[in-house]
């Protein structure tokens, strides 16, 4: 990872802990993350809870003050508000956050969501400046024909089009290939990274070079304490998105290895 760019380790917690359960368990490994954080200013971590959890976790990260521990959530819609019911406004979510997930995989293949989509909402957190850490990544089927390239290209061309420069460079992306996702089937660290490269060259293309040079690349898909080392090591590699590592005590041990071996 270049110097310049702080490594992310964000968690993704999923449809998992309840805002009781989801303050218990931040209540206990918060003081830990906050020490890790403290120690090394070239890292962060996102936490990002269910919707219904995000103001019980926030109310607890306000008690503990720790710097570089912040929260984000798992989804919202575009628009400002009105009659579509179940669905949370950029500014409910700025109410609470500074992060937001969007394009996660299993929003696209659960609930259908286009690139298009994506990019109305990527635009929307702009608007209320909310980070965006946006996800891309090839299914299985499309990893063994060998199209990574270019369903990346078209994901990241259209669900990060029409930004300025300087928003670009704010965005988060997290390359996440699907098969890997829960699956305990990592990405090897070199594949990712290469794939990770192909993406901040694509963004180079796009918004040029300060952009690229900017942009956080996450890599995401069944990230644990022991494999982090790998992928955190890796110099295109600035972070990572963990899901179900990041509902358990060992996130604390992913995070301090994230710190210890970054690159
Ligand atoms: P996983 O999930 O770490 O459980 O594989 C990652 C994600 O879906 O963001």
């Amino acid at each position: 990872m270049a110097m310049e760019r702080t490594a992310i380790i964000a968690g993704n917690w999923k449809m998992n802990l309840g805002p009781k359960e989801a303050s218990s368990f931040v209540l206990e490994i918060l003081p830990s993350l906050g020490q890790i954080t403290a120690n090394d200013p070239h890292i962060m971590s996102v936490l990002c809870p269910p919707a219904i959890s995000l103001a019980a976790v926030k109310d607890v990260l306000d008690s503990i003050p720790v710097r570089h521990v912040e929260l984000g959530a798992q989804n919202m819609y575009f628009a400002e508000k009105g009659a579509f019911t179940g669905e949370i406004a950029p500014g409910m979510v700025k109410e609470l956050c500074n992060f937001v997930i969007l394009g996660h995989s299993e929003r696209r293949t659960i609930f259908g969501e286009t690139d298009e989509l994506v990019n109305k909402k990527v635009l929307a957190a702009f608007k209320h400046a909310l980070v965006p850490i946006v996800c891309v990544g090839e299914n299985s089927e499309q990893y063994e024909n060998g199209e990574t390239q270019n369903i990346i290209k078209d994901q990241v061309s259209q669900s990060l089009a029409n930004l300025t420069a300087e928003q670009a460079a704010q965005v988060v992306i997290a390359y996440e290939p699907i098969w890997a996702i829960g699956s305990g089937q990592a990405s090897d660290a070199h594949a990712a990274g290469n794939v990770i490269h192909y993406i901040r060259h694509l963004y180079h293309e796009m918004y040029g070079q300060k952009a690229a040079d900017a942009v956080h690349i996450l890599y995401g898909g069944s990230v644990n304490a022991e494999n982090i080392a790998d992928f955190i090591a890796h110099p295109d590699i600035d972070g990572a998105l963990v899901g179900g590592a990041s509902i358990k005590h060992d996130f604390i041990e992913l995070l301090r290895n994230a710190s210890k071996f970054k690159a």
